[in-house]
C-alpha cells in the first residue's frame, strides 16, 4: 500500500527546516525554500521504498536494526520532510514483483528522488536494479545495519554503483541522513 501525503508549503516551514522535527537528531543544511512572500520552487517529491521484513523492525534483531518500528521511523522522516517543505511518501512490501511495480509507478508519477532500503533484495535483485535504471530517478540506498561489516554476502549490493550514495549503519537515522543528503542537492 502506498501512503501518500501531499504537503502544503507554508511560510513558517523555512524556519523549522533548520532543526529536525523531534530535536533529537542532527540537522543543519541550507533550507531549500524561498523566504516568505517570495516564489517557492516547485515542490520536490521523494518516495521511500522499504523491502522485505522491514515491517518487523522493532522486534527483528534489534542489535542490528534498532528498537524502533518502521512506522515510528517513517513518522519521524515525514515530520522532517514536512518541516523542510518537501513531499514524501513511503511504502513497504515483502514482494519483489510489487517493488518492481512500485518503482515503475514512481517513474510514471515523475517522482524526483527515491530513498530505498531493498533489504534482503539488496544482495540478489537484478529485477529491482533494472527497474531503477529504467525509471532513471536518482536514489539513495539506505540500510539500518552496517552491511559492509557483516557477512560476505551482505557486502555485495546490486544497487550501490548506480545510487547517488549509500547510507548504512545508523539504524532508523539512516533514513534522515538520506533525506538530508537529497535536500542538500536541491537548489534553493
Ligand atoms: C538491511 C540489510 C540487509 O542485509 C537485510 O537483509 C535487511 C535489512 C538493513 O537495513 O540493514 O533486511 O537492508
Amino acid at each position: 500500500m502506498l501512503l501518500a501525503i501531499a504537503l502544503v508549503l507554508c511560510p513558517t516551514a523555512a524556519n523549522s527546516c533548520n532543526t529536525v522535527a523531534n530535536g533529537r537528531h542532527l540537522v543543519s543544511f541550507p533550507a531549500n525554500l524561498a523566504p516568505p512572500g517570495q516564489e517557492y520552487p516547485a515542490m520536490v517529491s521523494i518516495r521511500v521504498f522499504n523491502g522485505p521484513n522491514l515491517n518487523l523492525l522493532g522486534q527483528r534483531e534489534p542489535a542490528q536494526y534498532g528498537q524502533r518500528s518502521l512506522q515510528e521511523i517513517m513518522q519521524e522522516l515525514l515530520q522532517f520532510a514536512v518541516a523542510c517543505g518537501v513531499e514524501l511518501d513511503h511504502m513497504q512490501t515483502n514482494s519483489e514483483g510489487e517493488m518492481v511495480d512500485a518503482i515503475q509507478q514512481a517513474g510514471k508519477d515523475e517522482v524526483d528522488y527515491i530513498i530505498i532500503n531493498p533489504a534482503g533484495y539488496t544482495h540478489t535483485s537484478v529485477a529491482m536494479r533494472d527497474a531503477l535504471l529504467a525509471v532513471g530517478i536518482p536514489f539513495v540506498e539506505v540500510h539500518l545495519s552496517a552491511v559492509s561489516s557483516r557477512e560476505p554476502f551482505r557486502q555485495v549490493t546490486y544497487f550501490s554503483d548506480i545510487a547517488i550514495g549509500v547510507i548504512s549503519g545508523f539504524h532508523g537515522e539512516s533514513y534522515l541522513l538520506a533525506l538530508q543528503a537529497i535536500l542538500n542537492r536541491i537548489e534553493p
